[in-house]
């Protein structure tokens, strides 16, 4: 190929895989495989790097992220961010539109949009192609995190069409959808982080990451909403709108045109009610006047537009009576408090706790025990305590002290720099972080042992048979058999569990076959803070067995994929521990996988990533569980039960004949074993 035909080929694949982002994270709907779009990536990087004359700042390529930011710079806003007039009640509302009407009449139309809750954002685009992205900041300059939001894969780098403005602004709100914020939170409990409270925490949080590649694995979203009207020749912001979605943005259709209040009360009702089965958070809807002329009419006040306001939805709020305070001790050893409430309904649901989060938060809002407190469900998902009413309050009631020592096992709490929470240090011999650690060991993205629940764990724990990981693997039948605990459900009624002849065979075939599990895994059940699953990986595959890892000097370390010093730093103080490195040489001798597996690294990949998989029968080749492990392996989700969103089934011998004919009443392809290596490349 001539230099020319090459520069040519970059320039189509750049344009065919931005095409490709654009149906997949824009519009929802893929046209090519993951397989195939990796391929064209693939293809693409090679090129790339072979001819680095040709490479672009705004290559698709870029999207995994890699630049470090240290500090952001601070840009000046063009025009200034400002933010809307906010309202809760439909008078106000009224009152907005009589403004409105004084000013420019009866001949108007307004356009409802729903109010995105996450974090705004100012995108610059010159000549096509996206120069900055800036946050509100003061409003009048804000943040560059243009290298963290150029990860963001429904944002184009470079437009669509040729019909855009020489250079203009598109304002819009940075957001994390439910899936994954659930996923991002899920992960931080494993490696022992303390999870986001909310949607928006967790988009602004990630904005302010330093390095963007890590910013790239957090699923970002991006929802524009508004165009300066200096910048565009449109008449009004609806066509705007539409303009911007021709040009690749994602400008969700969730708008209605209103002429009236009572259109505009419709929309409200209709959202308020529906956007508990939206997949993103939103916290009200905006009202604006559609017309630019009129907007210009309007202008501004100091502080937002008089074209346009937000109605904010009520966050549910009850009164109930705080009767106590517990103290919870997690795996890391985080010491959480959570009140204890007079049971009260709360949008649905009857709500008995709430999460205190640390000692900040109860200092601040100075409670007492005995108060009663504002309850709220808003974003968070945990119910919150929000304020305290304080003209119930009597006289001598006992303020709520943070304890100073573990409240089970009384040794002193630490609070770390830099941290809010306290932490009971004696990680040896604390029974909830000994539990904690047990329960995290046998979890199912670890060790697998679905026969050991936490409640299970517990009986065995409190009959001293397990203290450490490797005791799981001195079991017998002759040391559960009969063992039992009494306990109290939810309803306060005395339950019995026992381990009864069949729990038992359950629990040691689930315990053998553990030993299979592959050694990521392995690594990941260990509990090492930083290592969550994904870095476990990594690492094994850099370092493909335990004895290499755990000689590893902190620079070989930090050469691996992914790996930072604070996750090197958590290594090298974990490998310097003498009962870490017993609890690795008793479990090697049980027959755990400390080494990695030709066929372990050739099966991990991420052919079948975003796809639900069900796995039913028994194999021929494998055995069930590898084939789970191999659907894991290579990023998808292994799912029990078949539903609409199952993407394939791999059915055994055996397959249970409900589930082969739910997957047929819904459509959904049963693939064979050997179809199935086939898909994931092992022959
Ligand atoms: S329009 C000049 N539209 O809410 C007006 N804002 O409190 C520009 N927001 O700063 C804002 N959804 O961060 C607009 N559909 C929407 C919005 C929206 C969320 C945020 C935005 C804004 C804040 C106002």
């Amino acid at each position: 190929m001539s230099i020319e035909d090459i520069k040519l080929k970059i320039e189509k694949l750049t344009k065919e895989i931005n095409e490709h982002n654009y149906n997949y994270y824009t519009l929802s709907k893929p046209v090519i495989s993951d397989y195939d779009f990796d391929f064209l990536l693939k293809e693409l990087e090679e090129l790339e790097k072979q001819y680095p004359q040709f490479e672009d700042p705004l290559s698709p390529t870029k999207r995994v992220g890699g630049d470090i930011t240290k500090s952001f710079n601070q840009i000046e806003h063009k025009y200034p961010m400002l933010s809307l007039g906010n309202t809760y009640s439909f008078d106000e509302i009224k009152d907005f539109d009589n403004r409105v009407r004084k000013v420019i009449g009866d001949d108007i139309q307004y356009v409802c949009e729903l109010k995105y809750d996450g974090v705004a954002i100012g995108l610059t685009y010159i000549n096509g192609r996206l120069v900055t992205a800036v946050t509100r900041g003061d409003g009048t300059k804000g943040d560059d995190v243009t290298a963290n939001i150029k990860t963001i894969k429904s944002i184009p780098l470079v437009l669509k069409g040729s019909d855009y403005p020489e250079e203009f602004e598109i304002r819009g709100e940075i957001i994390l959808p439910h899936s994954s914020f659930n996923k991002l939170n899920e992960e931080r409990l494993d490696i022992g982080d303390e999870p986001f409270a909310n949607p928006r925490n967790a988009a602004s949080g990630s904005l302010k990451l330093q390095d963007s590649s890590e910013v790239a694995k957090r699923n970002l979203d991006c929802y524009l909403y508004y165009i300066p009207s200096e910048n565009v020749s449109f008449k009004n912001h609806l066509q705007n709108l539409e303009r911007a979605r021709e040009w690749g943005f994602k400008v969700p259709s969730y708008l209605e045109i209103a002429h009236s209040v009572e259109d505009i009360f419709r929309f409200i009702n209709f959202w308020d009610i529906e956007r508990d089965n939206l997949p993103f958070d939103i916290d009200g809807v905006v009202i604006k006047v559609n017309d630019y002329n009129q907007q210009r009419d309007l202008g501004f006040t100091a502080k937002s537009p008089r074209w346009a306001i937000a109605y904010k939805f009520k966050a549910e709020r009850v009164c109930t009576r705080l009767l106590s305070v517990s103290y919870q001790v997690g795996r890391t050893g985080a010491v959480t408090p959570v009140a204890n409430l007079q049971p009260v309904l709360l949008a649905g649901t009857t709500v008995k706790r709430a999460s205190l989060h640390n000692a900040d938060i109860i200092e601040g809002l100075d409670l007492k025990l005995g108060d009663w407190v504002y309850v709220e469900k808003g974003g968070e998902i945990i119910p919150k305590i929000v304020g305290v009413d304080t003209s119930k309050r009597e006289l001598f009631m006992e303020t709520i002290i943070f304890p100073t020592s573990c409240p089970i096992c009384q040794t002193s709490l630490v609070r770390k720099e830099g941290e809010s929470a306290h932490y009971c240090p004696n990680e040896k011999s604390c029974p909830p972080q000994i539990k904690g650690k047990l329960e995290h060991f046998i979890s199912r993205k670890a060790m697998n042992i679905d026969s050991l629940g936490e409640g299970k764990v517990e009986i065995l724990f409190d009959n001293k048979l397990v203290l450490s990981p490797a005791d799981l693997y001195k079991l017998n039948t002759d040391t559960i058999l009969g063992i039992e605990k009494i306990y109290q459900n939810e309803e306060g009624k005395n339950k019995k569990l026992s381990f009864k002849e069949k729990t038992v065979e359950n629990i040691l075939s689930g315990i053998r076959n553990s030993k299979s599990v592959p050694f990521a895994r392995v690594l990941f059940a260990l509990g090492i803070r930083y290592v969550g699953e994904t870095i476990a990986k990594k690492l094994a595959k850099h370092f493909k067995n335990i004895d290499a890892l755990k000689t590893a000097t902190f620079e070989e370390l930090v050469e691996a994929e992914e790996i930072g010093e604070k996750i090197a730093e958590s290594l090298i103080l974990w490998f310097k521990d003498d009962c870490n490195l017993e609890l690795i040489s008793q479990l090697k001798e049980a027959g755990l996988q400390f080494e990695i597996v030709e066929s372990d690294q050739s099966t991990t990949s991420d052919i079948l990533k975003g796809k639900s998989i069900v796995v039913s029968g028994t194999f021929k080749i494998f055995r069930r569980k590898e084939i789970e492990s191999f659907v894991e392996l290579n990023g998808a989700k292994l799912v029990k039960s078949i539903s609409q969103k199952t993407d394939f089934v791999v059915a055994g011998e055996e397959m249970g004949p409900s589930k082969l004919e739910k997957a047929k009443k819904l459509g959904i392809e049963i693939i064979s074993e050997e179809e199935f290596l086939e898909r994931i490349n092992v022959k």
